[in-house]
């Protein structure tokens, strides 16, 4: 059976001081429950990785984003040597704020993933509809190009150790999650598109979180869906009373 998944995405939040007072607050509960088949991450900030890093050792540590290039004149980029040389091998790949706000594409992502597995980092890539293709019933035919274009190239070994997140954008810090019937139905189809094109053995092995105004009070109904394994949280992830609430609340 696969573990459960819950990985807060900090965005631009949080200074080094505010990382680690969260540590020293969640790290002891984080430990424990790896034991009990739940895994907790973190995305903090570039600056806040070292720090993450060194402190909490229960929290798997992810950076927002990376560069696809080793090295070079990319002004204000991380690569992916930068990140393990500080022990971090895991990062997201475009969320919905890199596509919108700094122009990554399929293509952008895909060279990225390639990355990570040429490093063996392990890949968080997210996906997700806007509103106005949601409304126009487009979610179908948007997610299974991004999953598709995203992963192409990839090896069937790598793509089966991805984690997907389905974030619709509409859902994204606006308070409007998305139904749990919604969530469940692309979550699962988001495995079919893959299972399609590289085997039903792979589709079932990649993990597919759902994200968009998950809390307390509202993670469970996605989590204990059977489509759904696991959750990306962005606002309920910072304060960390409500960090502990959504892993009390899994474990239930
Ligand atoms: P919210 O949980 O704040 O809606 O953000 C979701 C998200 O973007 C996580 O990556």
């Amino acid at each position: 059976m696969k573990r459960k998944i819950l990985v807060g995405n900090w965005k631009m939040n949080k200074t080094i001081a505010e990382t680690i007072d969260f540590v020293n607050k969640v790290n002891e509960k984080a430990l424990k429950v790896r034991e009990e088949e739940l895994i907790v991450g973190i995305a903090p900030s570039f600056l806040c990785l070292p720090v993450l890093r060194k402190l909490a050792n229960g929290i798997v540590c992810f950076a927002q984003n990376v560069h696809f290039a080793d090295n070079g004149a990319y002004t204000g980029e991380i690569s992916p040597l930068m990140l393990q040389e500080i022990g971090v091998n895991a990062s997201l790949v475009g969320h919905s704020e890199r596509r919108q706000y700094f122009n990554e594409t399929n293509e952008t992502c895909n060279k990225k993933l390639k990355t990570l597995e040429k490093y063996n980092f392990n890949g968080l890539y997210c996906v997700g509809e806007t509103l106005k293709e949601y409304e126009e019933g487009l979610t179908k035919e948007v997610i299974k190009k991004q999953v598709l274009e995203g992963i192409e190239g990839l090896s069937v070994e790598y793509i089966s150790r991805l984690t997907i997140a389905y974030e619709p954008v509409w859902s994204i810090g606006t308070g409007k999650n998305a139904s749990k019937e919604i969530a469940s139905e692309i979550c699962w189809y988001i495995s079919e598109v893959i299972s399609e094109k590289y085997g039903k053995e792979v589709g079932d092995l990649v993990y597919v979180l759902y994200g968009g105004s998950v809390k307390p009070e509202n993670i469970k109904d996605y989590v204990n869906d059977s489509n759904i394994d696991g959750a990306l949280v962005g606002g309920a992830s910072l304060k960390a009373e409500s960090f502990l609430q959504m892993i009390d609340n899994l474990l239930e």
